[in-house]
């Protein structure tokens, strides 16, 4: 079976705005609606495209010839897109990914789906990136780096070579990581930090050397308790 080539983007906010932009302008898929919680349903269109309701998308625009992909950002340290993915997933919808053609991805690199890789990120020699992971502009991530899935990776950012960067993770702009270090599952670095040692899961690092706060990362991005 091939993969369908229409797209319905689930979500309505400013990343769905983006990630219409890029998969138009930039990828050989065709956005043909945009889906959102009923709940969260307030307008009919975006873009002149409908704004259907995920709950009723089978009928609307069923998996045998659409692909999906979610554009939301870290709301709730990534928990809303990662339940949104797994639940379209489990619909039987292919899911897509972008790479940006402006990106530079070594021939070896692995990205998975539901992933959204901007302009001007360098992945390296065989650098592993999980599904639904959000690589923003212009980070560095070096040689056989894995980012693990859900992570959201803001811009600028340079993860070293042989790193690990934990599920669902967030890396602030401009944050900066030593080389074979372990960022825990959960964690929040900081814009402007540089991480000198592993990091524990569920903590916010800041500064230089980077040191944890107080408040857990669950705290920080008001994940609801029985998500933590
Ligand atoms: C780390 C972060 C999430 C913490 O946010 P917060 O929970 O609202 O924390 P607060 O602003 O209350 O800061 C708590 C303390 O940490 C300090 N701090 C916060 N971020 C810091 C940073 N990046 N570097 C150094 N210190 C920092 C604050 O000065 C404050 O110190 P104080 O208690 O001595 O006054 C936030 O500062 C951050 O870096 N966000 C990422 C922004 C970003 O990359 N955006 C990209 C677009 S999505």
């Amino acid at each position: 079976m091939t993969t369908p080539r229409k797209l319905v983007l689930i979500g309505a906010g400013e990343f769905a705005e983006i990630a219409y932009e890029y998969f138009t302008h930039d990828s050989p898929y065709e956005v043909v609606a945009f889906a959102v919680e009923d709940r969260f349903r307030d307008a009919p269109s975006l873009f002149d495209l409908p704004i259907v309701s995920v709950e009723d998308l089978e009928r609307t625009h069923p998996p045998d010839d659409h692909a999906a992909f979610v554009a939301i950002t870290n709301t709730q340290l990534n928990r809303v897109r990662a339940r949104l993915y797994a639940a379209t997933r489990d619909r039987g919808y292919p899911i897509a990914k972008y790479v940006s053609s402006r990106a530079f991805v070594w021939r070896n690199v692995e990205i998975g789906e539901n992933s959204f890789v901007f302009e001007h990120n360098v992945l390296q020699y065989h650098v592993k990136v999980g599904n639904d992971v959000v690589l923003w502009s212009g980070n560095h991530v070096g040689h056989r780096t894995v980012i693990r899935d859900h992570v959201f990776m803001t811009s600028h950012a340079v993860i070293s070579g042989y790193c690990d960067v934990g599920e669902s993770s967030f890396i602030g702009v401009n944050a900066c990581v030593g080389d074979h270090l372990t960022i825990g599952r959960d964690c929040t670095v900081g814009m402007g930090s540089v991480v000198v040692r592993d990091t524990e899961p569920g903590k916010v690092y800041v500064g230089n050397p980077a040191k944890p706060l107080e408040k857990s990362s669950y705290d920080t991005w008001k994940v609801p308790e029985a998500l933590r």
